[in-house]
Order: structure tokens, then C-alpha cells, then sequence
């Protein structure tokens, strides 16, 4: 903590900020919805109360050298215990929805059977206190935090089976109060860094053989959608799925022979499944290595590809891929089987990067978007951007006139406003995403974090939390949206 500039310089940055706020504002659409996201594994703690059991992540952070400083989400930020100041953040903020996760291991500790009564008070609470606020809440039944009972978690097919029994359960529990509900979140990440890097949990280093994840998880949010529905809910179901557009680095064969493979990997196995019922065409090169895809079973189609009433998509940044092992290290963790792989991740030195050294792209979001408008056509449906965020130092400031805390995050609010501009102009007529109808758009995060392999060493919020006080700070940029909210018509 060092101490901060002048007030008049600050009351400066405050009336331009707010004249910015203003000026963007008046880009929104009508009713297009701007929210926040969470993760219970990532922001609850209370890891071990309320009946609540472990989760394959529990386990992973318990196991030495796999996160960054040895973190583990025991505490993480306390949202268990602070529930109603972080719905009264919210309230603050102005915002329309609010994204969060319904943790498994705390609603069905062990994975099967009926509810666990202690969570469903929490979310019970939780829902009331942001609809009396009037915040719309999006649930997601799956971010990460698979119950350890399920043995063989995600490898094993039988967790998809009691994914969508969970699903119809907390359906039938919650199914009056959520406008959206997202089955699974980032499917791919889970995949990729999960089963095949060993970077997330369950830490396994399986490379090409985690593709049975991926497929595994894809029956689960089919079975999901199907449990949905039959319990009656009466929001809009869809999945969010990370989107990262995809270069070779340079235009020699085999550069683009393996941007495709990672291509199929991160993105379109994912899509194609959800919005087609298919799994895309790959490489003669790569079938072998890639059976699942190539000999899936048609009737696990047929569950997966659900009508759908919203697609949700994750953008954080772009991709280059190189062929030959690189072992630099995936963006957000030092994976050492990325060694074994026979492609590697190349840089992007025309952006400035975030907090984590993601290139900070704006332009891509637009890429991405217009890449889903081509790929899938009438099939997409609308789409809502679930989460786009950057992490920075974020240090904390102390004003040395009035002693007030300040988290000058300039950055952030650059950030978001390139990035909802670029995929308000990709999607408005004549823009290279025309067509794709654009709902709204969900900031990761509300709050400093539980950031998985990093630790607590990236912050990605809007609102500061210091991890030894569990003290709230709003940044600069959570002043920034509340001014654009205010200023909305
Ligand atoms: C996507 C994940 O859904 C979320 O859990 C994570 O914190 C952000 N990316 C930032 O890495």
C-alpha cells in the first residue's frame, strides 16, 4: 500500500470517467442484459460446513505443488458467509443478472440421491435476496466442482447419468426462480487442462484419451437439458462453452494441420455436438488419435444436440498454435505434458497482455463471433457472452488525504468496454457477426477469486477482496459500470 495522488487529480479522473461511462452507455442496446459471474468453488469456501462434502477440486488443491503457493478455496472469499453484502454489491452496481453456480458437492454432496437441506437453504437465500433486489439470476449446474463419489469422475459415462438426475432434482427445487440455466460451463477447459494437461483437477495427464471427458460431459449437458425440461423449469436452457478463434502461426502445412486439431479440440467439438448433433470432421492424420469423436455413438448425439434457447459463450482471448512440442506452458498453468504434445502455443505480440499474459484482443470477440454466425447459421441460437474479464495487480491505493482505499484498474475499464463495443458492432446490421442475436454480456468476475492453478494470484473482479480480512473493495471499475448502468435510457 503506498500512498495515492492529489483528490483534484482523482476528481478529475472521476468527471472524465463519468463522461466515458456516459458516452458508452448510450452503445446498449435496449435490454441487453449486462450481468456478473461466479463460481461457487471459486468464491464460497466453507468447504466443510453445511453438509456439504468434498469435490474433485478439494482434492487437488490438498495435493502438493498443484496450485500456485499451495492455495486452497477453503476460504476462498468467504460468499458463503457474506452472501447478503455481496447481493447488496450487486444491488449497488445496478446490474440486471447475476451468473453464479450452484456447487454439486453442497446441493447432492455425494453425486446421487435427494438434496442436502443445509444447501438448499443457502441457495433458497441467495435467490430471494437478489430477486427482491431485482437482479435476474442465471444458475449453472456445473462449474467444475464434480462430487469425489463419482468415481472415475468425468471418465467414467455413468456421471453423466447422475449429472442429469442432479439436474432434474435441483430443477424441480429451483425451476420457478432462474431466468437462464447453464448445464455446463467451459466443458473444453475441463477437458483440456482437467484430463489431458493435468493442470486442473482431477490433475490426470491423459492428452488425446481425455476426448472421453469431453464426450462424457456433452451426454451429461444433453441428459441435463432433458432433466430440465421434464421438471418443468421455467427459464431458458443453454451451455457456456469457451470460444478462443484459432491461428497457425505460420501458413507452413503442418502449423495448419494442428491449428485445425486444436481448433476441433477447444471449439467445435463442442459447438458442432451441442447445435448440430455431430462431431466435426477431423484430419485422416488425427482419426486415430481422436476415436471418440470419430466412432461416437449416434443415439449419444441425438441426447446431446437439445434444442437449445440460448448459447452461452466464454471469450477471454485468441490463439496461435505452431506444430513441434514447445513446452512453453499453457496461459494458465505450467503444464509439463504440454511437452508431450505435438504442438505448442505461439505468442501474440501485437497486444498488450492481461494479468495472466492472455493477449488482451477486443477484435477477437468479434472474430469469434462472426466464426459461430458462419459455422452454425439459423442453428445458433441467441447468444449471451457468459463471461469475458481480465486479471490484473489490482493494488490497493490509500488516498493520502482522506485515507480512502482505491483500486485504480484503468485497465479493466478499457477491457470491457473495448470488448462489449467490438460485439455490439460485429453484431449490429452490416457488422461481420450480423444475424447472431446478441443478448447480453456477463463480466468474470464479481469478485476477486479462487483463480484454480493460480491461486489467488490473479484477480479478475470488480469488487477488490482482500484474502486476510476477506474485506470488499469496489475497484475503479466497478464505478465505471454503475455510472454506464445509471446512465442507460
Ligand atoms: C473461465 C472459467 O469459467 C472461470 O472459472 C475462470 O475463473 C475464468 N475463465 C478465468 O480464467
Amino acid at each position: 500500500v503506498s500512498s495515492g495522488r492529489s483528490s483534484q487529480s482523482r476528481t478529475r479522473d472521476l468527471d472524465q470517467s463519468s463522461a466515458e461511462a456516459e458516452s458508452f452507455a448510450g452503445l446498449l442496446p435496449p435490454r441487453f442484459v449486462v450481468g456478473v459471474a461466479t463460481s461457487a468453488f471459486q468464491i464460497e469456501g466453507a468447504v466443510h460446513e453445511g453438509g456439504r462434502e468434498l469435490s474433485v477440486w478439494d482434492d487437488f488443491t490438498a495435493q502438493p505443488g498443484r496450485i500456485l503457493g499451495g492455495a486452497n478455496a477453503d476460504v476462498a472469499a468467504d460468499h458463503y458467509g457474506r452472501l447478503s453484502e455481496d447481493v447488496a454489491l450487486m444491488a449497488d452496481l445496478g446490474i440486471d443478472s447475476y451468473r453464479f453456480s450452484f456447487g454439486w458437492p453442497r446441493l447432492q454432496p455425494r453425486g446421487s440421491g435427494s438434496l442436502n437441506r443445509e444447501g438448499v437453504a443457502f441457495y433458497d437465500r441467495l435467490l430471494d435476496e437478489l430477486l427482491a433486489a431485482g437482479i435476474s439470476p442465471m444458475a449453472t449446474l456445473f462449474h467444475w466442482d464434480t462430487p469425489v463419489e463419482l468415481r472415475g469422475s468425468w471418465l467414467n459415462r455413468d456421471t453423466a447419468h447422475r449429472f442429469g438426475d442432479y439436474a432434474y432434482e435441483v430443477g424441480e427445487v429451483f425451476g420457478d426462480r432462474i431466468a437462464n440455466w447453464v448445464t455446463i460451463n467451459e466443458p473444453a477447459t475441463v477437458m483440456l487442462n482437467g484430463y489431458a494437461l493435468g493442470i486442473h483437477a482431477p490433475g490426470t495427464t491423459l492428452l488425446f484419451d481425455a476426448v472421453a471427458a469431453g464426450h462424457n460431459q456433452l451426454l451429461g449437458h444433453g441428459l441435463a437439458v432433458q432433466a430440465l425440461r421434464a421438471a418443468g423449469v421455467s427459464g431458458g436452457i443453454g451451455i457456456s462453452n469457451v470460444y478462443s478463434p484459432v491461428q497457425p502461426v505460420t501458413s507452413s502445412d503442418d502449423d495448419v494441420a494442428f491449428a485445425g486439431l486444436f481448433d476441433v479440440l477447444h471449439n467445435h467439438m463442442f459447438g458442432d455436438a451441442v447445435l448440430r448433433g455431430t462431431y466435426p470432421v477431423v484430419a485422416d492424420e488425427f482419426a486415430r488419435l481422436l476415436r471418440p469423436l470419430v466412432e461416437a455413438d449416434e443415439a449419444d448425439l441425438a441426447i446431446i444436440h437439445q434444442p437449445l434457447d440460448f448459447y452461452g459463450v466464454n471469450y477471454y482471448f485468441p490463439t496461435r498454435i505452431a506444430s513441434g512440442p514447445g513446452g512453453v506452458g499453457s496461459p494458465d498453468g505450467d503444464a509439463s505434458a504440454m511437452t508431450s504434445l505435438p504442438f505448442h502455443l505461439g505468442a501474440w505480440p501485437e497486444f498488450e497482455s492481461t494479468g495472466f499474459r492472455w493477449p488482451n484482443a477486443p477484435e477477437f470477440l468479434a472474430v469469434a463471433l462472426a466464426e459461430l454466425a458462419e459455422r452454425y447459421g439459423d442453428t445458433l441460437p441467441p447468444v449471451f457472452i457468459t463471461e469475458g474479464g481480465m486479471s490484473s495487480r489490482d493494488a490497493v491505493v490509500l488516498d493520502a488525504r482522506t485515507g480512502v482505499a482505491q483500486i485504480a484498474d484503468h485497465a479493466r475499464i478499457d477491457y470491457l468496454s473495448n470488448h462489449i463495443a467490438s460485439a455490439l458492432a460485429a453484431t449490429s446490421v452490416g457488422g461481420s457477426a450480423e444475424g447472431v442475436e446478441l443478448r447480453g454480456y456477463y463480466v468474470w468476475s464479481l469478485l476477486d477469486n479462487f483463480e484454480w492453478a493460480a491461486g489467488f494470484s490473479q484477480r479478475f473482479g470488480l469488487v477488490h477482496v482482500d484474502f486476510t480480512t476477506l474485506d470488499r473493495t469496489p475497484k475503479s471499475s466497478f464505478g465505471w459500470l454503475r455510472s454506464v448502468l445509471e446512465s442507460r435510457l
